[in-house]
């Protein structure tokens, strides 16, 4: 198949590129560099040892968009590009509405008029409102976000839906991602935060490698067996090759199909720490801090439906996911940075 993968340099984009062209796929990526560099594009091709084509452009430049469309014959679209910072969205609401909703519809339009018909949408488990209960399955409630990223993927998931259901023929499956960490196990592609970073993996590898003073452990009094927050952590490459396993899947089925991408099994923050020092033989200092705001005690995923219809289950473990992301962030302190 020829792929196209919007916010291909990213970090999740750059991961799926790798798995679409080592499983033989052709890839076209476009990115405007937002939140990324070519780097992670030079590295892909370093990996796999192939080439892939690359745009540079924003999304809802409609004319960028039906250009690629005119000059590839593409089969089927992953859509990861968008802003996804939540404290960010609290500051920007406008700037995270036009990008994510503006990228998402020109996306869909230039689609319709090329007669593209198949589309794999990143969602998140931020979509789910929080008074679910544990795990979340995919008819879990959803909505009541608690900020403008949260609301935009929520819209965009909406969008997708309803662009699946006006043709028969079109075919779309919204991914909602649990918590992706990790690297790819070479050591040369990973996730490279702009400045602070707000999720816990890369501030424990930053830390640990002096350029953080110490961890902050955002409460240790929740509801939890430890105290501190519980998350389904997923391994990079389980996640990038659920995309995989989504594209064989809305092959033969119309209409919109919603899967959870996680594990089932949640993690605390201190099991995530301690894992991290054993299996790396390093220390993570930490200091408690207070609750961050809108954090749940816990969240992770039903993975039921993922495993018995898509056929697709995360195996990588929390030692894998702490190795391969010290072993990225070791081997490139400054990210994709020289
Ligand atoms: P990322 O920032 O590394 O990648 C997104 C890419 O999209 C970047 O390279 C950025 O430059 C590009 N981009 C943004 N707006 C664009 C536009 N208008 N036109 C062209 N390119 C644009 O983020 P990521 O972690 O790889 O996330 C990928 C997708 O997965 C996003 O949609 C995100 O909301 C979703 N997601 C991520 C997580 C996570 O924890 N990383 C969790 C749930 C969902
Ligand atoms: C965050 C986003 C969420 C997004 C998800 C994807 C917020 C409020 N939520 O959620 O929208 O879908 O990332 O990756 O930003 N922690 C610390 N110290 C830190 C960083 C995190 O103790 O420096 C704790 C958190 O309190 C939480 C856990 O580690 O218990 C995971 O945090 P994080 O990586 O930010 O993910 P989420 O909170 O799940």
């Amino acid at each position: 198949m020829k792929v196209l993968v919007t916010g291909g340099a990213g970090y999740i984009g750059s991961h799926t590129c790798v798995e679409l062209l080592e499983a033989g796929h052709s890839v076209v990526a476009v990115d405007n560099l937002c939140n990324s560099g070519k780097k992670s594009l030079d590295r892909v091709r370093e990996i796999t040892g192939k080439e892939l084509d690359f745009y540079e452009g924003d999304l809802r430049d409609e004319g960028l968009l039906e250009r690629i469309f005119r000059q590839h014959k593409i089969d089927c679209v992953i859509h990861f590009a968008a802003l996804k910072a939540v404290g960010e969205s609290v500051k920007k609401p406008l700037e995270y509405y036009g990008n994510n909703i503006g990228a998402t519809l020109s996306l869909c339009r230039a689609m319709d008029k090329a007669g593209v018909r198949k589309l794999v949408f990143s969602s998140s488990a931020t979509v789910y409102s929080a008074d679910n209960r544990m795990p979340l399955s995919e008819n879990a409630k959803t909505g009541d976000c608690t900020n403008p990223y949260g609301w935009s993927k929520y819209i965009c998931e909406r969008i997708v839906s309803d662009f699946a259901a006006s043709d028969n023929s079109r075919r779309v499956a919204v991914l909602r991602y649990f918590n992706p960490v990790g690297a790819h196990p070479s050591g040369k592609l990973g996730e490279d935060p702009k400045g602070v970073p707000n999720n816990l993996m890369p501030y424990i590898t930053q830390t640990v490698l002096g350029r953080r003073e110490c961890l902050n452990i955002f409460g240790d009094d929740y509801p939890t067996p430890d105290g501190t927050g519980v998350r389904d952590y997923i391994h990079i490459v389980d996640l990038a090759r659920g995309h995989l396993s989504a594209l064989e899947y809305i092959d033969g089925r119309p209409g919109v199909s919603v899967f959870n991408l996680g594990t089932g099994k949640g993690v605390s923050v201190r099991e995530m720490v301690a894992a991290f020092e054993k299996v790396n033989g390093v220390t993570v200092p930490c200091r408690i801090a207070p609750r961050r705001a809108g954090d749940l005690a816990v969240c992770y995923a039903d993975a039921e439906k993922s495993a018995k219809e898509l056929g697709w289950s995360a195996f990588r473990t929390i030692e894998d996911m702490c190795r391969d992301s010290w072993n990225w962030q070791k081997n490139n302190p400054n990210g994709f940075e020289e």
